[in-house]
C-alpha cells in the first residue's frame, strides 16, 4: 500500500512506515507543494500548511487515512474526509507542554520587554542600572490571566501561571473544567467578562467558523488598556489588522504572537511595532523531542489504520 508524505518528517518516522511494508512517496522530493496531484494513495501524512479540502478526496477511492502532523486540523475538511471513508488523525498530548512553555515565554517576554532589552544592549546603548530605566515592564506575578479555550494546552498554561506566578485564572470555554476549578481556583466566565477583567489573555481555542476573528476591533476595545494578548493557537482567531491598529493606538498594551492570520506573511503593522510586541515564527511545538514525537505519532496512526486497526488519534473523539 502507498503512503504519501507531503513534506519532510523525521527519517526515523519514514523508516517506521517502510518497516511496516508500506511504499513511501516523499512528495516534497517529487512534486513539492502539489498535494492535489496525489491519486492512488492509501494514506497521507500531511502538515498544517497543506490545505486538504473537499476536492482532494474526490479522486482517491483507496484513501483510508489522513494523518496531520499537528494537533490543530483546521487545514483539513474532516466532513469531506468522513464522507469519503477516510479517517483524519492529529497529534494531541505530545506538544502540550512545549506549547504551554512558549505561551508563558511570550507572556513574560512581552510583559518584561525582553527583546527590547536585548536590542538595546546589542546597539551599545546600555549605560548601566538606573531606577527610571528603559525598557520598563509590567508585573506578571499575582495578575489575572484569562484563558480562552481550556483544553490540554490551556490547562497546562493555567497550571504554570497559577503555580509558578500566583496568577488568578479565568477561563472561557463551552465546557466547564471542574479539575481546574478545584486545583487552581480557576473561574469559568463568559468571554466578555474574561476580556474586561484580565491583565493577560491567552488564546488556546481551535480555529473554526465560530472562533475566526474572535478577537476583533470590538473585543479589543473591551479589554483593559493595560492588557497583553498572547496567541499560540491559530492566527485567524485574531483580526490582525485590527490588532495592529489597537496596539498602535494604545487600546491594549502589548501582544506576544506565535501564529499569524496569513502565514508566512505577518501584518506589516505588527512587524513595525517594536515596543511590547513579541513575534515568534509558529514554534509552539518546536523542540526537537516534541517534533520527533509528533512525527512518529502521525505515522503510527497511518500504520494502525492501514493494518486494519483503529486509528490511535482520530479527530473528534
Ligand atoms: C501546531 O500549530 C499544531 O497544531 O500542532
Amino acid at each position: 500500500m502507498k503512503v504519501a508524505v507531503t513534506q519532510p518528517i523525521y527519517e526515523q518516522s519514514l523508516q517506521r512506515l517502510r518497516d511496516s511494508g508500506l511504499d513511501v512517496v516523499e512528495l516534497w522530493r517529487t512534486d513539492p507543494g502539489r498535494v492535489q496531484t496525489l491519486t492512488d494513495v492509501h494514506g497521507v501524512v500531511c502538515q498544517l500548511t497543506d490545505r486538504i479540502d473537499a476536492t482532494f478526496f474526490e479522486d482517491k477511492p483507496e484513501l483510508q487515512v489522513v494523518a496531520n502532523v499537528a494537533v490543530g486540523y483546521d487545514n483539513i475538511d474532516v466532513t469531506a474526509a468522513t464522507a469519503a471513508g477516510a479517517v483524519v488523525t492529529n497529534t494531541p498530548g505530545v506538544l502540550t507542554d512545549a506549547t504551554a512553555d512558549l505561551a508563558l515565554a511570550l507572556l513574560l517576554a512581552t510583559a518584561r520587554r525582553v527583546p527590547e532589552g536585548d536590542d538595546l544592549i546589542r546597539r551599545g546603548d546600555f549605560e548601566g542600572w538606573e531606577l527610571l530605566q528603559h525598557p520598563m515592564g509590567v508585573d506578571v506575578t499575582g495578575q489575572t490571566l484569562g484563558i480562552v479555550g481550556m483544553g490540554r494546552v490551556g490547562q497546562a498554561v493555567a497550571r504554570r501561571a497559577h503555580h509558578g506566578f500566583g496568577m488568578t485564572v479565568l477561563y472561557a470555554d463551552a465546557q466547564a473544567v471542574p479539575e481546574m476549578e478545584q486545583a487552581l481556583g480557576a473561574r469559568r466566565v463568559e468571554l466578555p467578562e474574561l476580556l474586561a477583567s484580565s491583565d493577560f489573555v491567552s488564546l488556546h481555542a481551535p480555529l473554526t467558523e465560530d472562533t475566526r476573528h474572535l478577537i476583533d476591533r470590538d473585543t479589543l476595545a473591551s479589554m483593559k488598556p493595560t492588557a497583553i494578548l498572547v496567541n499560540t493557537a491559530r492566527g485567524p482567531l485574531i483580526d490582525e489588522a485590527a490588532l495592529a491598529q489597537a496596539l498602535a493606538d494604545g487600546v491594549i498594551l502589548g501582544a506576544g504572537l506565535d501564529v499569524f492570520e496569513a502565514e508566512p506573511t505577518v501584518h506589516p503593522g505588527l512587524v513595525q511595532l517594536h515596543e511590547r510586541v513579541v513575534l515568534t515564527p509558529h514554534v509552539g511545538s518546536a523542540t526537537e523531542s516534541t517534533r520527533r514525537r509528533m512525527s512518529d505519532m502521525a505515522v503510527d496512526n497511518v500504520i494502525a489504520v492501514l493494518q486494519g486497526r483503529p486509528a490511535l488519534n482520530p479527530v473528534g473523539s
